[in-house]
């Protein structure tokens, strides 16, 4: 269907041709000499309306009943111009085929239903537009990650999901566990296997064949390694983090995209920072309008207009320092009360960036490069309106000692992190890199208000049925 009403004219420039369809049906009218039939294949957001009269072949599926909303189908038509307002083309049926019907029970009808209710059934809404349309622009934001880290001589690497390190050092990540079948029958049926225990106690943290293994929560440390013989790498893949939160923003799983440049600083990451999220915006922008455009009627009005301003205005650079000072200066009572050396709280980025600028960093990790003044960190947060933080990122410690101290300082194991001091012991360099979370672009870009609704199937505590 987007082939036939992608092109310039809507379709006009095809009409006369005949041409076959296969979708499923959206809704159905049935009038007193024709049948009109919305369907959609999910190539684009438009329907192709089909019209057929009682002398198309298949007509009798329609007329008893077989043939509806939810099913899918077959159709072969004419290619006509319309007289409806809603589409320039229409196809006129010669012969339609029932693939497979829809039960009556179908819960995605044409009354609009709440976004609550279809992430009880995340594996129908993807028939509906909003998620259809979600699917697509997440599809185009994924192209366009690879497209300008590749366009821009980035080595994209796989980071592994099972690791013993713990990047961001707040212990919130997975155990891997392995299980045993808890009786012969079971050595069939991994579902009735139960988890590696010891002394009666499930071990949970001995369990990668005999040693310790957690999901990641960040690719960073091996971008790292190789960065530091490839130069410029990039990740994107799974990363999963184990806090129990039930906000908009977080999710236990999501994916992350994260660039690692070598022989770079801080000023040089926030200008890639800067120079990707304006190419994906303006990608988005210019290769998916129909869907766009929805959302912006129907999800968040003048999203267009504000996306615009991203691919196209400089951003607004804080530092820490002036970001707490205008968080002192605010008019407003904040819930967490502000001082330097705190942790900018959602509610403190939603100020800066939807009250303070119409347009902060967080407690610092081990591996963020000390500053001249011996308490603060080569990083940067950027933050957009309603989504708060996107991208967090940093210059890396490439000193050694200055590394080995901040271990120490954090009580972080240093023997575990002995491949990672390595790569400070052999041919060190300057490097930089960020993390953005691919939700929150998702968020950013289409509008949908939970995170939820962001990604295929979300998971968060208590959600992981599909
Ligand atoms: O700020 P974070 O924790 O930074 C890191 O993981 C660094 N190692 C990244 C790097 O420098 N390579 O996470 C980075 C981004 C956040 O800005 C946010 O967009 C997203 O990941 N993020 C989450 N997204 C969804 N659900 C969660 N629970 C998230 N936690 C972080
Ligand atoms: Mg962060």
């Amino acid at each position: 269907i987007a082939d036939i009403k992608g092109g310039p004219d809507e379709g006009l420039d095809r009409v006369g041709q005949t041409l076959v369809a296969m979708g499923w049906v959206r809704t159905l009218r049935v009038q007193s000499s024709v049948t009109f039939l919305e369907v959609n294949d999910g190539s684009c957001l438009s329907n192709m309306q089909c019209v057929l009269s009682s002398d198309a072949e298949g007509y009798d599926q329609v007329e008893s009943g077989l043939i509806s909303t939810g099913a899918s189908i077959w159709v072969q038509g004419t290619l006509v111009a319309s007289q409806g307002a809603k589409q320039k083309v229409e196809l006129k049926v010669d012969k339609v085929v029932l693939v497979g019907k829809s039960d009556p029970s179908y819960p995605i009808q044409k009354k609009r239903v709440s976004r609550e209710f279809l992430r009880t059934k995340a594996h129908l809404r993807p028939r509906t537009n909003t998620f259809g349309a979600v699917a697509r622009v997440r599809n185009a934001l994924s192209y366009a990650t690879h497209k300008f880290f590749q366009e821009n001589g980035f080595v994209w690497i796989s980071s592994p999901i099972i690791t013993a390190s713990d990047c961001e050092g707040a212990g919130e990540q997975f155990c891997v566990t392995t299980l045993i079948p808890s009786s012969r029958e079971a050595a069939d049926s991994p579902v009735n296997a139960i988890p590696n225990t010891k002394d009666g106690l499930i071990d949970w943290s001995q369990d990668f064949f005999g040693k310790p293994a957690f999901l990641t929560v960040s690719g960073q440390l091996n971008a790292e390694t190789y960065a530091t013989a490839l130069s410029d790498v990039y990740t994107f893949g799974p990363t999963f983090r184990a806090e129990n939160s039930n906000t908009s923003r977080h999710l236990a799983e999501f994916w992350m995209i994260e660039p690692e440049l070598a022989f770079a600083d801080l000023n040089d990451d926030m200008a890639c920072a800067t120079a990707y999220l304006q190419y994906v915006v303006r990608h988005v922008l210019d290769n998916c309008k129909e869907d766009m455009e929805f959302f912006n009627t129907w999800i968040e009005k003048g999203i267009i207009s504000r996306l615009n301003d991203v691919a196209e205005k400089d951003f607004v650079q804080l530092t820490y320092t002036d970001a707490i000072e205008l968080l002192l200066k605010a008019k407003k009572k904040f819930e967490f009360p502000v001082k330097w050396g705190c942790d900018l709280q959602s509610e403190h980025e939603r100020y800066i960036t939807e009250e303070a600028f119409n347009g902060c960093p967080d407690i610092k990790a081990f591996y963020m490069r000390q500053n001249d003044d011996g308490k603060t960190v080569a990083a940067m947060d950027l933050l957009v309106p309603r989504v708060g933080e996107l991208i967090g990122g940093s210059q890396r410690e490439e000193r050694l000692e200055y590394l080995e101290n901040r271990l120490d300082e954090m009580k972080l194991n240093k023997e575990s992190f002995w491949w990672y001091l390595d790569l400070r012991r052999y041919g060190s360099v300057p490097h930089a890199g960020f993390g953005l979370g691919f939700e929150r672009l998702v968020q950013f870009a289409t509008g949908v208000e939970n995170i939820r609704d962001a990604i295929p199937f979300p998971r968060t505590p208590g959600s992981a049925e599909f």
